[in-house]
């Protein structure tokens, strides 16, 4: 085999090698026969394999699910053709997907086909980002930050609260929502701004216009103008005729969530919009008129934002002609029953279950915690329950069950109970579930745990014997 040898007296030099294994690029050399001759590290970095494993082996042994259709190298080696900027995308050895741009080229001497090299780019990172930017440009953001119509559920039939406050602020938006004022909600997160903006819009003569809930909070300023007002071709690179969100909403109602988070100058071109009833797309010279009900949001309290400077003090009075404050949940306890009734029955029906109810005990402690995620925070709670109670109540013990720590102190003032059986039951948990973790945070090195724990490996090895723990 006399290209084999030519082949391994180049490699063979030192030099080529250490130069091949400083490139960012990965390398692959093989032999006429597709016999792996050179691997360098970046390329052993990109699939996850050592040199070790496949030098000396061929490519169809290292990588069996290739035809030889589908190798260029094989292509390569058989037809003396370069392939150049090929794209390749697979997983590698690690579970890693791969993106890489392949240019292939043959290794020949005297005329002869000896081999042939690969030479591949990642391009992971570059592809990732461009299909960002395609995103934004063709999607103008994620779908996330925003929500149309579809899906709209809410009226004002399904708020729960016999509060008075809560009372107090249905009464006040029914009314409203018959007019076309601005409205500004502030509430803790969680307390049903969303909610409520929703059912405005449905109690309206605007519900089957469209409703268009946009997040301030979420993009960058320049990018959110562009989605708000629209855009003309020309006015940023690779922009094109699209018209924002007010165009859309034409005879709706927008809601600008997080309104806090809105950018100074982003501002002046909001209140210009409600100030004229005009929109101009950006690098545009017309103006087009919309009629679009706004609704704004904001989870921080309008007059530390206004003393901060955060919120133009115009913009805040045009927006906030009709302003509404949702309580915080702690702030009307009267809710949280029925509230804690109503998630039940959605889970019931949604799990499939039959919970009858809730202890009165567990109601008690509802009463006592301060709900700083407000309404959303006891809807998750009951979920979470619900997933662990099969029939009958859910009752105080089940909050152990609850991942987030805030009812720990809750469970373990439960039936305290120092009877000798009791005391010992529970110490035995304790120092079991000690040992338990120890172990499982040095990943089962007994000697280390041990260390951890400042005892020696033997005593360890005592009392994993005592609890029954084999290595984890
Ligand atoms: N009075 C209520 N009756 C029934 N469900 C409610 C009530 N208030 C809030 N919820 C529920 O709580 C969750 C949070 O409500 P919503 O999304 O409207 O809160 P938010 O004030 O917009 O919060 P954030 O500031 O975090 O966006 C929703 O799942 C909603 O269904
Ligand atoms: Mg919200």
């Amino acid at each position: 085999m006399p290209g084999q040898h030519d082949l391994k007296k180049i490699l063979s030099l030192e030099i080529i090698k250490n130069i091949f294994d400083t490139l960012d690029e990965g390398i692959l050399i093989v032999d006429r026969e597709c016999r792996i001759m050179f691997y360098n590290r970046t390329l052993s970095h990109f699939e996850g394999l050592d040199a070790d494993m496949v030098l000396g082996r061929t490519i169809f042994e290292v990588f069996p699910s290739i035809t030889t259709e589908e190798s260029t190298l094989y292509q390569v080696v058989k037809n003396g053709k370069p392939i150049k900027g090929r794209f390749q995308q697979y997983f590698n050895y690690k579970g890693k997907q791969i993106k890489t741009v392949n240019t292939t080229i043959p290794i020949t001497d005297m005329g002869h086909i000896i081999g042939a090299l690969e030479v591949s780019r990642d391009i992971s990172v570059i592809l990732d980002l461009s299909e960002k930017v395609v995103d934004l440009q063709q999607g103008f953001g994620r779908k996330s930050a925003r929500t149309r119509n579809v899906g709209l559920k809410y009226n004002f039939d399904n708020i729960i609260g016999k509060s008075e406050g809560i009372q107090d602020i249905i009464g006040i938006l029914k009314k409203a929502s018959q007019t076309t004022s601005s409205i500004l909600l502030y509430g803790e997160t969680g307390t049903g701004k969303e909610l409520f903006a929703q059912s405005i819009h449905n109690a309206s003569p605007r519900k089957n216009m469209p409703f268009i809930a946009q997040n301030c909070a979420t993009l960058p300023e320049s990018i959110l103008e562009g989605i708000l007002f629209g855009t003309t071709r020309g006015s940023f690179t690779g922009a094109v005729d699209k018209p924002g969100l007010f165009e859309q909403a034409d005879g709706g109602t927008i809601l600008l969530d997080e309104i806090n988070n809105m950018g100074p100058a982003l501002q002046t071109k909001l209140l210009r919009v409600l100030q004229e009833g005009v929109i101009r797309r950006l690098g545009d010279v017309t103006d087009i008129p919309v009629d679009v009900r706004i609704i704004a949001t904001t989870n921080e309290r309008p007059s530390e934002l206004l003393e901060s400077g955060r919120l133009k003090q115009d913009l805040f009075y045009r927006l906030s002609v009709i302003y509404v404050e949702i309580p915080p949940l702690r702030e009307r306890r009267e809710d949280i029953w029925d509230l804690t009734h109503y998630f039940i029955r959605k889970y019931n029906e949604k799990f499939n279950k039959n919970i009858s109810g809730i202890h009165e005990d567990v109601v008690k402690i509802f009463q006592e915690y301060k709900w700083p995620g407000n309404v959303r925070e006891l809807e998750h709670v009951i979920e979470a329950l619900m997933n662990y109670v099969d029939e009958g109540q859910i009752k105080r013990e089940h909050l152990r069950f609850l991942s987030f720590g805030a009812f720990k102190n809750y469970v373990e003032k439960e039936t305290p109970d120092f009877t000798g059986v009791q005391f010992k039951k529970r110490t035995f948990d304790y120092e079991k579930n000690l040992i338990i973790e120890a172990i499982k945070s040095t990943r089962g090195n007994i000697t280390k745990a041990a260390q951890k724990m400042g005892m020696k490996r033997q005593l360890l090895q005592y009392y994993m014997k005592k609890y029954g723990i084999r290595r984890l």
